[in-house]
């Protein structure tokens, strides 16, 4: 019998495949140039920055490495930075100090409270540059979760009234975008009345719209320190992991009740949910690219196992393609500095 390398072949691939070679356009940089669908710029980042009290305080997150939580004086420093490399929007989580987190988390009716505090001083130094605020509990709980805790149960509606007194206060602080990450009934509607009654109808809102239960969390909880305090887990308010229909529903759900914008987090495992979103709805569209998802193309780089540079670059291209309209994430002004120069 011969061996198959040896038996004429039976058509050539002009033939095979009528003579469509895909490879043409792929021959040169200037033609893969040419033809590319989608594209990557500075325009298309959000910078979600950590928070923490004090001053001059800069403590690098040991699951993130190159990331660090920043006292207000010096998160300033990088709004700046951030302006400067054409950054538009830097996204604020706080670390607030144990002694202020209770069952309630009642501090984010402090008006003074850190995220606050920080965004008077970022918008007085950078006015030019986006603030968008995180309106949820658990920076703020004793126990972790973005809700009020009542026997086990998080208590719905009283979460959102109290989300939604926040977000007044975090608006009255200068910030442009309420992004709300508790995934509570009706906090988008809530927030929107309330906004408006306090006369801030051009405060926008990111609708943390499908937020999983997840596990690439994990690095963001120590960055503000829930990561010992959260007690069980949150499937009772993030979706299930499985679900798709249910993302559809929730999503459209926050856009009736008022939501200029929506977000899906994670990012890279849920592209598929990222697309069918932008299809079904047509509204600015936006990922977070996560903690987790930092860590692990960190974790593997500093092993010399992927080019932490090109992956980094390939992953936020991703969610261009997918149809993401911006992206959360901690690489930008990374990403930033390598799309400058
Ligand atoms: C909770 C919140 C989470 C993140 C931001 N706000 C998730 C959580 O702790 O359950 C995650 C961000 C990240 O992982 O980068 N309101």
């Amino acid at each position: 019998m011969n061996s198959p390398a040896r038996l004429k072949p039976l058509r050539s691939v002009d033939e095979i495949t009528g003579s469509r070679r895909l490879r043409r356009m792929r021959k040169a940089d200037w033609s893969r140039r040419l033809v590319q669908e989608s594209r990557l710029t500075v325009d298309d980042l959000i910078w979600p920055i950590f928070l923490v009290e004090g001053e001059n305080r800069r403590e690098e997150v040991a699951a993130m490495p190159g990331v660090f939580r920043l006292s207000a004086d010096l998160a300033v420093r990088e709004a700046e930075r951030a302006a400067k490399l054409g950054i538009p929007a830097l996204a604020t989580f706080p670390n607030v100090d144990l002694s202020l987190r209770d069952r309630t988390g009642s501090e984010i009716l402090n008006p003074d409270n850190l995220i606050n505090r920080a965004t008077r001083a970022i918008k007085a130094a950078v006015p030019e540059i986006g603030v968008i605020t995180d309106a949820a509990l658990d920076p703020f709980t004793s126990h972790g979760h973005d809700g009020i805790l009542d026997n086990g149960i998080i208590i719905n509606d009283e979460t959102v009234e109290q989300v939604a007194a926040g977000a007044v206060l975090q608006a009255a602080a200068g910030s442009d975008i309420i992004a709300p990450s508790d995934m509570m009934d009706g906090r988008i509607g809530a927030i929107r009345d309330a906004l408006d009654v306090a006369g801030f109808q051009d405060v926008a809102i990111m609708s943390y719209a499908t937020k999983f239960a997840s596990a690439f969390y994990g690095p963001y909880r120590e960055a503000i320190g829930t990561k010992g305090l959260l007690q069980g887990d949150k499937k009772t308010y993030y979706i299930d992991h499985a679900n798709t229909d249910e993302a559809v529903r929730e999503t459209e759900q926050d856009i009736a009740e008022g939501a200029d914008m929506i977000m899906v987090k994670p990012g890279l495992p849920y592209l598929d949910i990222i697309r069918r979103l932008k299809d079904e709805f047509q509204m600015p569209t936006f990922a977070y690219q996560v903690s987790g998802e930092y860590a692990m193309i960190e974790a593997a780089a500093a092993n010399g196992w992927i080019d932490g540079e090109k992956a980094m670059m390939e992953s936020l291209l991703a969610f261009k393609r997918a149809g993401c309209d911006g992206i959360l994430t901690y690489f930008a002004p990374r990403v930033a500095e390598l799309l400058k120069g």
